[in-house]
């Protein structure tokens, strides 16, 4: 078969895709090896900076995100016991909504079923992407042990960091950059209230803290763990007790613990492939990049790559215009680096690094204690955390 777009993943990034090129009646067939089920079983982050709500929104899918996702106006710091809000709305003008990825993958799913384009979900495998330095593609896998060819003027790599695209662009073109990070998260989920209506993100000398949610019964907290450190290790107990070591007293105290209904460790990376274009190949998200979750950047990139190449393909195929497809990588790029510039910072602010000096800790805590009584960088670290502009 032939389409203009063949989009390899169903993330949010592929989704996302489908959804804009179909809007635009590009046509597209989208390829996914695990199951809906499996895709939405991925607990991530979900915190949208307001363009990625607008994006969504002019996608067809942010009526659900309307009526059930928070809007948060600031975020809390804590350390040395004591915490302070970044006010986004007084210092950049700008808030976040609170909306888990899940939700998001799940409109985009119902988004998916009332368009009547390709796709192919589950029992995929042997996907290999063929002649991405001609005018003519293609995409060829197994689907229910059936071989497929699909024929396309671009491919569209949106198949997450351990994906086939990336690696389909040769070592001698490819630049990886990576910093894998001394330590962990582990992230537990509770149906519990959450201990604050904004987010605590707290630097303890016995490792970072995070306290998030989902929605108000629903909590999301995480502490920094050694990065060889084992979920088995951990009884909800040990956790809610450590949880509470590293937040300050005032929120420790009102904290509502409950047996825990998801509890994982992740590792945290920061990681980016250059370039994101090769011949017809164009790389989204995960493909092409990782952020540690500090800085709440991955789904936000991953519709930060997805904005761009939708509108390049829409200027190519609705206005014969290739601009925007010449210049995909550099522009998408040049925000990529600056939000993994971010994650990386927070990271660094926030966490206890193995060996770390007292010297540094102070080091931290000052850091801490400067922003909290300077304008100017609250307003930078809010201009930063909402989104830089597209
Ligand atoms: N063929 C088809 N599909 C594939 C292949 C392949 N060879 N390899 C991977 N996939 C699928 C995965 O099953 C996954 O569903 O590609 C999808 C990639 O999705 P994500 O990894 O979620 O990446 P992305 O869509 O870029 O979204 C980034 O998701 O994982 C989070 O933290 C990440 O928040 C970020 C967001
Ligand atoms: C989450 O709610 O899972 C979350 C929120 C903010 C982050 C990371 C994770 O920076």
């Amino acid at each position: 078969m032939r389409v203009q777009v063949a989009i390899i993943g169903g993330g949010p990034a592929g989704l996302l895709l489908s959804q804009l090129l179909n809007q635009a009646g590009i046509e597209t067939a989208l390829i996914e090896r695990q199951s809906r089920d499996y895709v939405l079983k991925r607990i991530r982050a979900g915190v949208l900076e307001w363009g990625t709500v607008e994006v969504l929104r002019s996608a067809g899918v942010g009526e659900r995100m309307r009526l059930e996702g928070q809007i948060h106006e600031g975020t809390y710091l804590a350390c040395q016991n004591r915490q302070f809000r970044i006010d986004f709305k007084k210092t950049i003008g700008r808030q976040v909504m609170v909306y888990g990825q899940t939700e998001v993958t799940k409109d985009l799913y119902a988004a998916l079923d009332q368009a009547a384009t390709t796709r192919y979900f589950e029992n995929v495998s042997a996907v290999e992407l063929h002649d991405l330095q001609s005018l003519k593609p293609f995409v060829t896998f197994t689907h229910e042990r059936e071989s497929k060819t699909i024929s396309c003027d671009y491919i569209a790599g949106c198949d997450g960091f351990h994906g086939v695209s990336r690696k389909s662009i040769p070592d001698s073109v490819r630049k990886e950059f990576e910093r894998v990070y001394p330590f962990g998260w582990l992230g537990v989920l509770s149906h519990t209230p959450p201990v604050s209506h904004e987010l605590i993100y707290a630097n303890h000398a016995r490792g970072f803290a995070l306290a998030s949610m989902r929605n108000p019964m629903l909590s999301r907290y995480y502490v920094q763990v050694p990065a060889d450190d084992k979920v088995e290790a951990w009884s909800d107990q040990n956790f809610w007790d450590e949880l509470k070591r590293r937040l300050p007293e005032e929120a420790a105290a009102s904290l509502v613990s409950g047996p825990s209904i998801e509890k994982s460790i992740a590792p945290l990376r920061s990681f980016v492939s250059e370039p994101m274009r090769w011949g017809q190949l164009f790389l989204c998200g995960d493909a092409a990049h990782i952020v540690p979750p500090t800085g709440a950047k991955g789904l936000n990139l991953a519709v930060s790559d997805v904005h761009y190449l939708s509108e390049a393909f829409k200027r190519h195929y609705l206005l014969k215009d290739d601009n925007g497809l010449l210049t995909y990588s550099e522009t998408a790029l040049a925000r990529v680096w600056k939000a993994i510039r971010f994650s990386w910072w927070m990271t660094t602010l926030l966490h206890r690094f193995p060996e770390q000096s007292d010297f540094q800790q102070r080091i931290q805590e000052s850091e801490i204690n400067y922003i909290a009584e300077s304008s100017a960088a609250q307003t930078s670290l809010a201009e930063n955390y909402t989104g830089l502009p597209f």
